[in-house]
């Protein structure tokens, strides 16, 4: 029996590693990708290696990653209930398909990850492979083994001669999940949400007190609904992403306290950290206030929350993500042109947007004289329509109040 293992060369799935060796038998081939998530993956090789894994790879994904997976989500301004720019959620769908692509490559009949079955990432991870491959299994050891504390982890990993960190004889501080989109970080000191979170939680923003006094101003190019551009520069979609974290970073954009509800039923508090997504948001949207027309603009902003359930619920391989995926995608013809952000103190704002392919007209909107564009007799006859129904309900009201 063979398995394909997400790891990341933490002591958690250096565990999992093991433990599928030792406790299922199988051969075990590691995967582990740059996500982004800003981390040497060399000792994630030597780990494996040392641990016996059959094959090992490793993939830099930060380019398919940004341009397949974030900047479709980010087409629809995607947020779940109202705030998470869904950072862990749309990565799992990537991790999983080249989980099951390496393991018909290696002739493997499972794939194992390392999330617990109390969360999102489990459902993430299985949905997706099944959706992939029909056929693929799926171990989860978090929802088998009997290593059910931290102290049996750690026992179990002495037991196995797996290094552990000196400072993890304690215990994490907290659960993180890092790539070029975000960081997040749940449980242990952030579990009572009516405290404060600690400041080391944050890893990749400054404090938005602390941030440079002076505001910085950025400009994004925009073609068809993706960010091509800063500041006139052409970049690919993860040197953009790069570049808008480190802005987004140093101004303290984009941190998170939030409380959502899991998929699996339960409320879960998390800190996030987006610095990059908040700035590509808010330009994105800044772009589409004068590219869009207002029925498609209201008609996304009314289907976002779909989508935005179905990548948070793991539903990014489904036909009903990809039917919205093509309506969003379809209004984006237009959404080119160049936004000017200022970043200050933890704010990222439009504060300017240009584009050939604009829809504002200043002839139009003008408190001036608008040489005849536009009849202001015609909004008489406008509003007496609208107003008609409006004007019966009150008559009603009148009458049966007597
Ligand atoms: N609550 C977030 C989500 O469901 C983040 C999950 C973080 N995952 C982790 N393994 N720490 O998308
Ligand atoms: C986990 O439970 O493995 C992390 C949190 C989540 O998946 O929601």
């Amino acid at each position: 029996k063979k398995v394909v293992l997400a790891y990341s060369g933490g002591l958690d799935t250096s565990i999992i590693l093991k433990w599928l060796q030792t406790e299922y038998g199988c051969e075990v081939v590691t995967f582990t990708a740059d996500l982004g998530q800003g981390e040497e993956l060399e000792p994630a090789r030597k780990k494996a290696e040392m641990m016996g894994a059959t094959s090992i790879h490793i993939e830099d994904l930060r380019e398919e990653f940004v341009r397949d997976f974030v900047f479709p989500m980010f087409r629809a301004n995607a947020l779940y209930e109202g705030l998470y720019l869904l950072g862990t959620s749309i990565a799992r769908p990537l991790i999983s398909k080249r989980l099951v692509e390496i393991a018909a490559q290696e002739g493997a009949d499972a794939v194992a990850h390392g999330a617990t079955g109390k969360g999102n990432d489990q459902v993430r991870f299985e949905l997706a492979a099944y959706a992939l491959n029909p056929d693929i299994k799926v171990i989860a050891p978090w929802r088998e083994w009997d290593l059910s504390s931290r102290t049996k982890l750690l026992d179990f990993a002495e037991k196995n001669q797996i290094p552990i960190a000196k400072d993890k004889r304690g215990e994490a501080p907290f659960s993180v999940d890092a790539n070029l989109l975000h960081t997040s970080s749940e449980g242990k000191v952030l579990e009572d949400p009516a405290e404060d979170a600690p400041d080391y939680v944050y890893q990749r923003t400054t404090d938005p007190e602390k941030a440079p006094d002076q505001p910085q101003y950025v400009e994004i190019g925009f073609e068809r609904g993706d960010a091509v551009s800063i500041d006139g520069q052409t970049m690919s979609p993860a040197e953009i992403l790069t570049k808008l974290n480190e802005l987004g970073g140093t101004h303290g954009c984009g941190r998170l306290d939030l409380v959502e509800g899991r998929f699996v039923g339960m409320k879960s508090r998390g800190i996030y950290e987006t610095p990059g997504g908040t700035l590509l948001l808010e330009a994105h949207r800044g772009i589409e206030q004068i590219t869009l027309d207002r029925g498609q603009a209201h008609l996304k902003d009314e289907l976002m929350p779909r989508y935005a359930e179905l990548i948070y619920n793991g539903f990014w391989f489904s036909p009903e993500r990809e039917m919205l995926q093509a309506a969003i995608d379809h209004s984006q013809a237009h959404v080119t042109g160049t936004v000017r952000l200022k970043l200050y103190k933890g704010s990222a704002r439009c504060v300017g947007r240009w584009s050939d392919h604009s829809l504002y007209s200043e002839a139009h909107v003008t408190f001036e004289d608008d040489a005849g564009a536009y009849d202001q007799k015609d909004a008489a006859g406008f509003i007496q329509l609208q107003a008609l129904r409006l004007k019966l309900l009150a008559a009603r009201e009148r009458r049966l109040r007597g």
